[in-house]
């Protein structure tokens, strides 16, 4: 009995120690609290969002300077994942965001500049697989700290890493990650290379780091063996399912009405290098293509302008000339009063007010994005939202710079697939709670 145990606890090891299908994580909504209404929900939402457009802007303007490490503000990320560090595996929950890079949490000992977080501290002198990143690799950022210096012999890399509104600082390490929120659904994945922070600026609310899934090769996706991950997001209205993250080869979409259209290449600059960038060629509302200016989504020689999908904005933001068309032709589609009042309690530009609060909403045309190669067809229930007695257009146009960003209210329901060895986006309709 003992032996066979034995056994079978080491043909597990083997198995996750593989990593070979990948991993399987639940992810779960920033503030998703079930006594939070729609309204007051989204209200926080947008100005999640602004804040994130609002330090993407602060980190883009400044290009001179920039560090090669600057990115968004890590605590505007819509999405916690759990996962578990070293040997023995400590678990922690960190947010999950296409829009950086690193990978990092907060380590034993951490003094006055580290904040509180939910669950224990790690301690690097406690797990057997934790070792430093010597200051001459080349997967880490201490060549830009050093500053050409050659490094002395046992360095180990210091990094401060740069948010639009804060930043992480510490030494770089690898350890060995547990990723999948049941063992069936494990992967264990040695020698990765993330932050050790021992002194960090922001606060991260309900979590103990970050797990960057950008296009940078700092991030999660790139160091895996099979770079892609897929995720599929639950309704909004669906505060009982959690949404899901797939890691690695169990990353793939089942073959029905499956989209793919290829990322475009990144400004080589940071923080605009670690983004993913897609070429939206129109927009149509039900069988109309609006007329959007050529170019409105083109992306420029200095880094303004494109389109990029992240994961961690809630409400898509296009540029003005593309969002006065898809105002103007929602207004064109519907006979409702709009709600002179509406954007007040709600905080969208555009609302409808329903003849009663209890009104079910009206039928709508689905709104297709036709990317290169691949349409995206977002029913109402994507692209519209119901407040109340309010009908509102969930979109917005951008405050600051000229860069679109496709946000996570508009990806429900859908299963994506973020493949960087292949460089390409995919994307099928699903219904996110029975993944
Ligand atoms: C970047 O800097 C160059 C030269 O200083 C300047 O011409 C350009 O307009 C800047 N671009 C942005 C996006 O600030
Ligand atoms: C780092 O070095 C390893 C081995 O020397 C090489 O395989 C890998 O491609 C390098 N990575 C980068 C990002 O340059
Ligand atoms: C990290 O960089 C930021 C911005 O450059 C700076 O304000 C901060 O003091 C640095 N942190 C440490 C620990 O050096
Ligand atoms: C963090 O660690 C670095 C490198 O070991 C050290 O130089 C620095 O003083 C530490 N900072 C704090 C706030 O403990
Ligand atoms: C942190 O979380 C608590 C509890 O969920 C919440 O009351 C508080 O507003 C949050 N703080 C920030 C800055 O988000
Ligand atoms: C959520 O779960 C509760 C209790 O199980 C159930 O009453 C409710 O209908 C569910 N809501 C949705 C949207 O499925
Ligand atoms: C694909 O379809 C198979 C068979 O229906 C199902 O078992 C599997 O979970 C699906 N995978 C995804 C990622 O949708
Ligand atoms: C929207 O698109 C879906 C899938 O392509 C289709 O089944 C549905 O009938 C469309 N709805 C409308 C209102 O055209
Ligand atoms: C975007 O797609 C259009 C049409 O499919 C193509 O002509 C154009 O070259 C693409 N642009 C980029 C930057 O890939
Ligand atoms: C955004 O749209 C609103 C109304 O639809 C308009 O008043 C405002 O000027 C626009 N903002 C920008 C920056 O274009």
């Amino acid at each position: 009995m003992a032996s066979s145990l034995a056994v079978l606890v080491s043909l597990v090891c083997a198995a996750l120690a593989s990593g070979a299908t990948g991993a399987r994580v639940e992810l779960t909504r920033v503030h998703s609290d079930p006594g939070v209404t729609a309204s007051q929900f989204f209200r926080e939402a947008l100005r999640r969002d602004m804040h994130r457009h609002n330090a993407r802007q602060l980190a883009a303007s400044d290009n001179g300077t920039v560090s090669a490490t600057t990115q968004s503000s890590p605590n505007s990320g819509e999405y916690l994942m759990t996962l578990a560090i070293g040997t023995p595996p400590l678990s922690y929950a960190a947010i999950a965001d296409t829009g950086s890079d690193l990978i990092w949490t907060q380590c034993a000992p951490c003094g006055s500049q580290c904040q509180q977080q939910p669950t224990p501290l790690y301690n690097p002198s406690s797990s057997t697989t934790f070792s430093v990143l010597p200051c001459d690799s080349n997967l880490s950022m201490c060549a830009a700290a050093l500053a050409g210096a050659t490094p002395p012999p046992g360095c180990a890399c210091p990094y401060n890493y740069t948010y639009g509104t804060g930043w992480t600082s510490g030494v770089q390490g690898t350890e060995t990650f547990t990723f999948g929120s049941t063992p069936a659904d494990q992967a264990r994945v040695p020698s990765i290379a993330f932050g050790c922070s021992n002194a960090t600026s922001v606060d991260f609310n309900g979590s103990a780091g970050l797990v960057g899934l950008g296009r940078g090769s700092l991030s999660l996706v790139s160091q895996l063996s099979a770079p892609r991950f897929s995720y599929c997001l639950t309704p909004y209205q669906d505060t009982n399912s959690t949404s899901t993250l797939l890691l690695g080869p169990s990353a793939a979409l089942n073959d029905t009405g499956v989209g793919t259209t290829p990322f475009v290449a990144s400004p080589a600059m940071a923080p605009m290098s670690t983004y993913y960038y897609l070429n939206l060629t129109g927009i149509s509302l039900g069988t109309t293509a609006l007329s959007i200016p050529p170019g409105a989504f083109a992306l420029n020689a200095d880094g303004t302008g494109g389109l990029i999908i992240d994961s961690g904005t809630t409400i898509t933001s296009l540029v003005d000339a593309a969002y006065q068309q898809v105002r103007a032709a929602v207004v064109a589609t519907l006979t409702l009063p709009t709600s002179a009042d509406g954007s007040a309690e709600t905080g969208f530009d555009l609302c409808f007010a329903l003849p009663s609060p209890t009104s079910a909403p009206p039928a709508m045309p689905n709104m297709t994005l036709h990317f290169n190669g691949a349409d995206m067809v977002l029913p109402a229930d994507n692209y519209m939202m119901l407040d109340g007695g309010l009908w509102c257009l969930a979109m917005q146009n951008q405050t600051n710079g000229a860069r679109s960003t496709l946000g996570n209210y508009q990806q429900q329901n859908m299963h994506i697939l973020y493949d960087v060895g292949q460089q390409t986006l995919s994307f099928a309709p699903a219904t996110c709670s029975t993944l």
